[in-house]
């Protein structure tokens, strides 16, 4: 067999329904080549460690296994002796010689691990076998009785959802998406800035300048409501009296004024409507529970905080000072839990809703995972709150509290993105204008190949690339760097784009269906093969390509493992691109539908297995895909 190729990402983790089985055996060769060591360490409650990882080079093999150099010391052997010893055990294990060849001792103790070429092949029969899940395994029900939270998108009612919201918007959903294809049970929550002061200026300015906004559904839109509340800021910051006004009018709202109350309803409808449209057009499902939800909670936080001696009154607001973060002066930074006035405010409101999440059903959500989708500039904020929770004692011992954070969106001149005319730009012009490019594109690529298509077919074409496009762009950078938002390079044909990715979808499974017979694809939406039908295609590779792709295909669960694990949908988009550049490498340089009949059935295998691998994982970034373009 031959080494894969080199642009095989070096992660710790590769091909992980393999790695799982080999761990088994090299933990049953370590518990019999030692015996007495595995025994005490068990008993420690920290079994010997075969340290398996990726080969660091293809010339190495697959894996490696690195434990002899740890176990050297307190064996008192030398390194290449342990693993010597682990060799011989391995030599004599049925299922480890199914999976592997001979080990190879390599430096001073490593052992080097080469799959069977029968092995991968199965694994690829296994995996075409599952066209739904192509290998990743389902996390077992203790899991799923325990949700994962995602805070994401969480715009602001009567303020404009900007790009940042965007942004948490789609990569909260693609998060989402591979948490749920895990098996995980996942809750989408909008924390929608839905409480709070902006209401008091906004309702005290409507009242004066629009009241029919408060008591008539739709009596102004979005646009106008975030004009009124840029009014009622301005005034709010120059003028006392209204100021006065506005905090009572809070008051009022936070006391539940029936007046004040269907006032904010209404408002809030009306926001709500317009996130939704972004929403339906995105495909994006989202719970909205916004803050407002946990204003019954407040009271309860602060009681709590100060139960537990956190709570210090500093100037008249009751805080608790951060561990480790310090200001100016070297003075410990606070939290304000409830300001001098007796108002709560968001930081409050996100010690509630962790303190909600994490609390056991029915007095909350029962979370083991909590994870905020937000811009980078939040950091301090979620860290301050985090810390508070975990001295609080609101965080069991082993869940997971996570702020995910993302860069700002730059225009193309590295500045704030802004409309040529300078202003702010809006989210449904950003998605119009991409999908309206990409309709041009295709027109005139209709046109220059003499193609009749029907304006459904264009229109259809277009909405799926435009807004593909404009995912794909966000989700393939890494988050936590600033992005810069250019239609031209989100819409080129090549690179690491949607349409680019698009295309060699549609590409491949043209391939496969040319290829028909045995091969059927599920592309179509057609029939997954029968297991039995995965199994009578024997399948044999012979070229260095073919093996290069094999390897990149079994390497997707590794990637799931790490995206779920890591929170960067990135790391999927670089290996669905590496996909597309390795097929092409091993389609340019291997016959496929002209190949002998023995090698065609193999090679029709593997190009279906990409095509199914490149739909599920665009899928799961929440990329529709296409039959035709
Ligand atoms: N509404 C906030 C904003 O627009 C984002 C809320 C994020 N979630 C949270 N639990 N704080 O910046």
């Amino acid at each position: 067999m031959i080494a894969g190729c080199a642009c095989r990402p070096q992660s710790l983790l590769t091909m992980l329904s393999v790695f799982h089985r080999l761990s088994e055996r090299l933990q049953l060769a370590l518990d019999l080549s030692f015996p007495e060591q595995a025994a005490a360490a068990r008993a420690a409650g920290r079994p010997l460690d075969p340290q398996l990882v990726a080969a660091s080079k293809p010339e190495f093999g697959d894996f490696q296994a690195n434990g002899a150099l740890a176990l050297a010391k307190p064996l008192q052997r030398s390194p290449r002796d342990v693993a010597a010893a682990i060799q011989a055990q391995l030599l004599l294990d049925g299922p480890f010689l199914e999976l592997c060849l001979e080990p190879e001792i390599a430096g001073p103790g490593f052992l080097n691990l080469r799959l069977r070429p029968e092995a991968l092949a199965a694994e690829v029969a296994a995996r075409l076998a599952d066209p739904q899940r192509l290998g990743v395994p389902q996390v077992g029900a203790p899991a799923q009785a325990e949700p994962v939270i995602v805070d994401f998108s969480s715009p602001n009612i009567a303020k404009e959802m900007h790009v940042g919201h965007l942004r948490s918007t789609i990569i909260g959903d693609a998060l989402a998406r591979v948490l749920e294809f895990r098996g995980h049970q996942v809750l989408r929550l909008n924390h929608v800035g839905d409480w709070g002061t902006q209401f008091g200026m906004l309702i005290t300015h409507l009242k004066q300048v629009a009241p029919q906004a408060l008591t008539t559904a739709d009596a102004v839109d979005l646009g106008d409501l975030v004009a009124f509340y840029r009014q009622a800021k301005a005034r709010f910051d120059a003028d006392e009296t209204f100021q006065t006004t506005a905090r009572e009018e809070v008051v009022r709202l936070q006391g539940g004024d029936p007046v004040s109350r269907r006032a904010w309803q209404l408002l809030c409808e009306q926001s709500r409507r317009e996130f939704q449209a972004i929403y339906d057009r995105l495909d994006i499902r989202l719970a909205e529970r916004g803050e407002s939800f946990y204003n019954p909670y407040l009271e309860a936080v602060v009681a709590d905080l100060d139960a537990s001696g956190l709570l210090v009154l500093d100037e008249g607001a009751q805080c608790v000072f951060l561990e480790g973060v310090s200001g100016k002066e070297g003075k410990p930074l606070p939290v304000i839990v409830q300001k001098s006035d007796g108002g709560f405010n968001y930081a409050t409101t996100d010690l509630a809703a962790i303190r909600y999440r994490f609390a056991a059903p029915p007095a909350g959500d029962g979370a083991r995972r909590v994870i905020y989708v937000t811009d980078a500039g939040q950091a301090s904020h979620f860290a301050g709150v985090f810390q508070v929770a975990r001295r609080a004692g609101w965080i069991p011992a082993e869940a997971r509290l996570e702020h995910v954070p993302f860069g700002l969106v730059q225009g193309e001149d590295g500045k704030k993105l802004k409309t040529r005319s300078g202003d702010t730009v809006r989210l449904k012009d950003l998605l119009d204008e991409a999908v309206e490019r990409c309709e041009a594109d295709l027109r005139r690529r209709l046109a220059e190949e003499g193609r009749a298509e029907s304006e459904e077919f264009i229109r259809h074409v277009a909405t799926t690339v435009g807004l593909a496009a404009v995912k794909y762009a966000d989700l393939s950078q890494n988050r936590t760097t600033n992005y810069q938002f250019s239609f031209d390079r989100m819409l080129a044909l090549q690179g690491n784009t949607a349409p680019y990715l698009l295309y060699a979808l549609v590409r491949i499974a043209g391939i496969v269906r040319k290829g028909g017979d045995g091969v059927e694809t599920n592309i179509q939406g057609r029939q997954p093969l029968a297991a039995s039908t995965a199994e009578s295609v024997s399948l044999h590779f012979s070229e260095p390509q073919e093996w290069a792709l094999v390897r990149q295909l079994l390497d997707f669960d590794a990637v799931i493992a790490a995206v779920e694990d890591e929170l960067l949908p990135n790391r999927l988009c670089s290996y669905l691109f590496e996909l597309s550049q390795v097929f092409n490498r091993f389609y340019d340089q291997v016959p496929v539908l002209k190949a002998s009949l023995a090698a065609r059935d193999s090679r029709l295998a593997l190009c279906r297995l990409t095509a199914d691998t490149l739909k599920l994982g665009l899928g799961l970034l929440g990329i529709a895909t296409l039959e035709r373009m």
